[in-house]
């Protein structure tokens, strides 16, 4: 990895958030807990990465880690306490701390269902504060992802304003809106122990009867940042905003975009021990062959190299425009077609694509798992990866397509749009398909426009596929983003 060194001073940051690839990952926040931060420490940052110890991290990452200490904490209005352990690891001069506590964060997968997984989340938001001062390594910085975070802010600026701690600067970065950790009001009130002026219209409260965690830390951050500068964007608005586009719109001056990368030393095709025939942009025409033939074997589609593969890795959730896909999907299928899914999510969505799997067998997998292995596969052994999304923050499985030599099939949203520029024919240029508005028609005139060209017109595609491996992916030009904004922050007063 090559970054430039910044001139800036060393900044300390504490990463806050639910996951962490490769402890726990469920979709993208984790691939961005981990990669951000790898970043970060290339770029003269300390950081530590505050996770949960939950039971389901693996036994093997368990039992590489260290116990640093424990206190009782006071949580809740009544004064109730509960134990706070630390357990750590170090890897490529990462810190990671994870906050244990076995009433907590013995049960899900790492969530369960809101009920729960409030008064966890209300718990680690406020350790999370607590162990650095605990561990007396005070952060310019503190950085929290998506709601499970949200309420550090607010603890920082209350409970925690007057300790060592107090003097960081908070950040918080919007992952996905869609989620924000909704609850009566008395039963946040109740988990957090924080004073009753902050469920208040600005801050936490949401309804007559109800609070909304994340709405308060966006209040009480110093900055909020989303990950592509469209999301950003859209987000003020009703469509995209999630009942938040005026909190928002008001907060709109700490409010920026930077969008993801990807950590490309793990997603690297030329070293990647997954794949049957690992590539670089030289031999991905060839090799990429292979790898089909071998995705095909896999999952018992037909072996035919001529096939246009098409994948799709990803949630299984109404965000991923998986409506699109099933309105066309008997259209998208021909003779000369295969499709490829890979996810876990809404049962309706799992249905149906097993539904398509049963009635076009060797023509359609359904792979209704979570199967990092199986990811590599696709995103190597596939020609095209769809991306419908109804809408997309950011988006990293588009990404990692293009660094594998896979084009995007993609509606142009969120990060989507400033990822994928489509394809021009004129000035042979371009990523990827794009389609603008939500409409089946418009995903299957993409796909279709893909496949011509796949079929037809061979070199050009294989440029495609060259130019989006070349194309810079990694996380280099944002970390740089995200440290002037530290810089910027702790140079206020
Ligand atoms: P989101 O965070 O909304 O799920 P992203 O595109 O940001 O979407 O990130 C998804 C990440 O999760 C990618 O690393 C993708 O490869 C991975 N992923 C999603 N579904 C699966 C699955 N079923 N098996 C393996 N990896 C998956
Ligand atoms: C969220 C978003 C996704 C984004 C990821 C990482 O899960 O749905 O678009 O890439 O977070 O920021």
């Amino acid at each position: 990895m090559s970054f430039n060194q910044s001139a800036s001073q060393t900044r300390r940051v504490a990463f806050i958030g639910s996951e962490c690839y490769p402890f726990v990952k469920t979709g993208g926040l984790g691939d961005v807990m981990y990669a951000l931060p790898r970043a970060l420490v290339h770029q003269n940052c300390e950081v530590r990465v505050i996770l949960p110890y939950y039971n389901c991290i693996p036994q093997k990452f368990k039992d590489e880690m260290v116990y640093r200490g424990s206190f009782m904490m006071d949580l809740c209005s009544d004064g109730r306490t509960f134990y706070v352990g630390i357990m750590e690891t170090v890897k490529d001069d990462v810190i990671y701390d994870f906050i244990d506590n076995r009433e907590f964060f013995d049960w899900g997968n790492p969530y369960t269902g809101l009920w729960e997984d409030i008064p966890k989340y209300c718990f680690f938001s406020k350790a999370s504060l607590a162990i650095l001062n605990y561990l007396d390594w005070i952060p310019d910085i503190v950085h929290c992802h998506d709601w499970q975070a949200g309420l550090v802010p607010l603890y920082l600026r209350t409970r925690f304003a007057e300790t060592p701690v107090g003097r960081a600067k908070s950040i918080v970065t919007i992952h996905n809106l869609r989620f924000q950790g909704i609850c009566g009001i008395e039963h946040l009130k109740y988990w957090t122990g924080l004073p009753d002026y902050l469920y208040d219209y600005p801050v936490m409260k949401q309804s007559e009867s109800d609070a909304n965690m994340f709405k308060g830390g966006l209040a009480y951050a110093d900055r909020i940042t989303t990950v592509s500068r469209t999301y950003a964007e859209e987000i003020q608005t009703s469509f995209y905003g999630e009942g938040l586009s005026g909190h928002l719109y008001y907060h709109r001056t700490k409010l920026s975009g930077i969008v993801n990368g990807i950590d490309v030393e793990q997603w690297n095709s030329a070293t990647d021990k997954l794949l049957a025939a690992p590539y670089d942009m030289n031999t991905a025409v060839e090799r990429k062959r292979e790898n089909k033939r071998a995705l095909q074997e896999q999952l018992g589609l037909t072996q035919d190299d001529s096939q246009f593969v098409i994948g799709l890795v990803s949630r299984l959730t109404d965000q991923k425009g998986l409506d699109l896909v099933n309105a066309v999907f008997p259209e998208l299928l021909d003779e000369n077609t295969q499709v490829v899914i890979l996810g876990t999510g809404d049962p309706r969505y799992e249905d149906a694509f097993r539904y398509y799997e049963s009635a076009n067998k060797g023509r359609v997998c359904a792979y209704i798992s979570y199967n990092e292995a199986l990811a590599h596969r696709i995103y190597a052994g596939a020609d095209a990866l769809l991306v419908p999304s109804l809408f997309e923050p950011c988006g990293l499985t588009q990404l990692i397509a293009m660094r594998y030599g896979t084009v995007p099939i993609v509606r142009e949203t969120g990060g989507l749009k400033d990822t994928v520029a489509p394809y021009d024919a004129e000035n042979n240029a371009g990523n990827g398909f794009t389609f603008d508005r939500y409409e089946a028609d418009l995903l299957l005139g993409a796909v279709l426009d893909a496949r011509t060209l796949y079929l037809e017109q061979r070199e050009r595609w294989d440029d495609m596929v060259r130019r989006d491996m070349e194309k810079d992916v990694s996380w280099a030009n944002s970390a740089n983003q995200y440290l002037a904004l530290y810089d910027e922050l702790a140079s206020e007063e």
